[in-house]
């Protein structure tokens, strides 16, 4: 797609990789819808790129559908609708430990805004025969997010989702990306605050992840992978997952501290 003149809606967009998307959509061109639940931080990156700002709860349908209707009557159909929100708390103890609230809002943020988004555009878009619906997922949605069960399946679920969105629609003119990125330095990753902003491995810039995921829109990619070495990764579960799964543990005993959490100074290697 060519992003110039195009309008673009980024929900979580006030941080992060939405924020960082939101400038790189503006400086090809898009007019930008910034949406958060954080009103102002999304105001602040709207004024920054000349986009606009709209409050939306991704958690709730309704919020969802009165994104769509505000950035409609303010600038036109929507071109590209990222549905990037997301967030990750991790479990307090076993892997099934995780309290039915955290796993409800897993499922709403990662899958569910996915859905009601796809709804509230598609009956449009297939008018038109025309339409972009991108959705942020992670590598953890190809493998598994140590020591966050609740993260890893509902970020399956969210590749799951795209890959019927994409299967189901790209013949009527509707494209669909799923993004799924490793390590990014956003407030997400557990970082400790003495290593904030420092070079860790394997974690790329927001800013990075951005350029690789604009790249994707533009050669209409459906699997955006912003860490190249993740589709080994993705081969090896799928060619044997006994033997993944062996390997996991083992990767997983290793980043462990002391008191039996996962340790991000190992994953890093801070
Ligand atoms: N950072 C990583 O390492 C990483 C890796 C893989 C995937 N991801 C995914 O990328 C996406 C963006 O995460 P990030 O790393 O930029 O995190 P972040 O915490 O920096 O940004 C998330 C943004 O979403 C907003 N948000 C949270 N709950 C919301 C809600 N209910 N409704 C609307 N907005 C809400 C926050 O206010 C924030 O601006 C998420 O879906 C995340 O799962 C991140």
């Amino acid at each position: 797609m060519n992003i110039d003149n195009k309008i673009a809606v980024v929900t979580g967009g006030a941080g992060g990789i939405g924020a960082a998307l939101c400038r790189a959509l503006a400086e090809k061109g898009a007019k930008v819808v910034v949406s958060d639940v954080n009103i102002d931080a999304a105001q602040a990156v709207a004024m920054d790129i000349g986009g606009i700002a709209v409050a939306c709860d991704v958690s709730r349908e309704s919020d969802i559908q009165h994104l769509i209707r505000e950035t409609e009557s303010q600038l036109g159909d929507i071109d590209l609708f990222v549905s990037n929100a997301g967030f990750g708390v991790g479990e307090p103890d076993n892997v099934a430990s995780a309290s039915n609230d955290v796993w409800q809002k897993n499922w709403e943020l990662h899958v569910m805004s996915h859905v009601w988004a796809s709804r509230a555009l598609l009956p449009k878009m297939l008018e038109r025969g025309d339409g972009y619906l991108v959705n942020t997922a992670s590598a953890a949605g190809l493998l598994v997010q140590i020591a966050d069960a609740a993260y890893s399946a509902t970020k399956h679920a969210a590749v799951s989702f795209a890959e019927s969105l994409a299967i189901g629609h790209n013949d009527d003119g509707i494209k669909v990306s799923v993004i799924c990125p490793q390590y990014v330095d956003t407030n997400i990753l557990a970082v400790p605050e003495d290593a904030r902003g420092k070079q860790l491995q394997g974690v790329i810039t927001p800013e990075d992840c951005a350029a690789t995921i604009v790249n994707g829109i533009e050669s209409e990619t459906f699997m955006i992978l912003t860490h190249p070495e993740v589709a080994e990764f993705y081969r090896n579960r799928a060619n044997d997952p006994s033997r993944w799964v062996k390997g996991m543990r083992r990767y997983r005993t290793a980043m462990l501290d002391e008191n039996g959490k996962f340790d991000f100074r190992k994953v890093f290697n801070i």
